[in-house]
């Protein structure tokens, strides 16, 4: 929806003037995180990161969903795949660095197991003498990913529908961003594609549980949310501009990245404040203002989604 041009969608046109906000244990309770992370996180498809971070075979990259840590790698084979970042011996976490390349093979640190990038157990020191030990049975445990768009997508849930039937029919809507290349500094003319009604827009979209679009006439950018505790989150923040405008000699995208980024540190300064506030022991909740329909939305989505309305 556009900037300024926001609509107002899914409850009655009102509800919210009668409403209150959640109490503040919707952001500070052990109990209720880790409900939402089994509702949002554990059985929804969620965008890990670029496809450019993991270009070449070997390339790799870890993140952290609440707790669990998740390893991406490309195999030699080119293939991405996801695991879980746990030896098939005794749970030690095997990878602790966020990205790196050349990955020809997976050490756990504590006894040497040793898997290949495609995930399989290629070395197990002192296992010949056990009974019904496979090493083929004792390949990493995998987690679906699908490329889209130039990212990749994951899934926690083995059960979920593909990508394309949850969410083919939102991703119809960027097919002419797609093109789009991470990095950023310009003087940029407007996108192909753009429409005249685009050129005076800003389109902003949520994909549950973790990901915002803002779909600017001249580039894209992308928030990712990665929940650490309760009362932690972590934010990521890329920018795409179109590869032919970044070749340019005069491509220079500062005015938009310092802009954002001011915009983002004063975002995340209130809401650390907020979190700060809401812990408090007379925090019981408050009133949405007459602007605040879609954060009533928001706010009642998950509270029903937790079968906590
Ligand atoms: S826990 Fe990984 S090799 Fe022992």
């Amino acid at each position: 929806m556009g900037r300024g041009d926001a609509k107002y969608v899914g409850r009655e046109v009102g509800e919210h003037l009668a409403s209150k906000t959640p109490p503040g244990s919707f952001y500070t309770d052990e109990t209720i995180f880790r409900k939402e992370l089994e509702e949002f996180y554990d059985r929804s498809w969620m965008n890990l990161g670029r496809e450019d971070e993991i270009a070449r075979p070997g390339d790799f990259f870890t993140r952290e969903i609440g707790g669990e840590s998740v390893i991406v790698v490309r195999g030699t084979d080119g293939i991405a795949r996801a695991f879980y970042n746990v030896c098939r011996h005794r749970g030690t976490r095997l990878v602790e660095e966020p990205a790196g390349s050349k990955l020809r093979s997976i050490v756990c640190p504590y006894h040497g197991w040793t898997y290949s990038p495609e995930g399989r157990l290629v070395g197990a020191p002192h296992t010949e003498s056990l009974v019904d030990f496979q090493k083929e049975e004792s390949s990493l445990y995998g987690i679906r990913l699908e490329p889209w768009g130039g990212f990749v997508w994951a899934n926690l849930d083995a059960q979920a529908a593909p990508l394309q039937d949850e969410l083919g029919a939102f991703f119809a809507k960027f097919d002419r961003y797609s093109s789009m290349t991470w990095t950023g500094y310009t003087k940029r003319p407007l996108l192909e594609g753009m429409t005249d009604d685009d050129r005076r827009r800003v389109y902003y979209y949520t994909v549950f549980p973790n990901l915002f679009f803002s779909l600017h006439p001249d580039f894209l950018m992308v928030h990712r949310t990665w929940p650490v505790t309760p009362t932690h989150s972590r934010v990521e923040c890329d920018f795409f501009f179109d590869p032919a405008t970044m070749a340019r000699p005069d491509f220079d995208a500062s005015d938009a990245v310092d802009l954002w980024d001011l915009i983002n540190r004063q975002d995340w300064a209130v809401c650390q404040r907020s979190q700060k506030g809401m812990g408090s022991r007379v925090w019981k909740g408050g009133r949405y203002s007459d602007q605040e329909p879609q954060v009533y939305d928001f706010d009642r989505y998950v509270m029903e989604r937790l079968g906590m309305s």
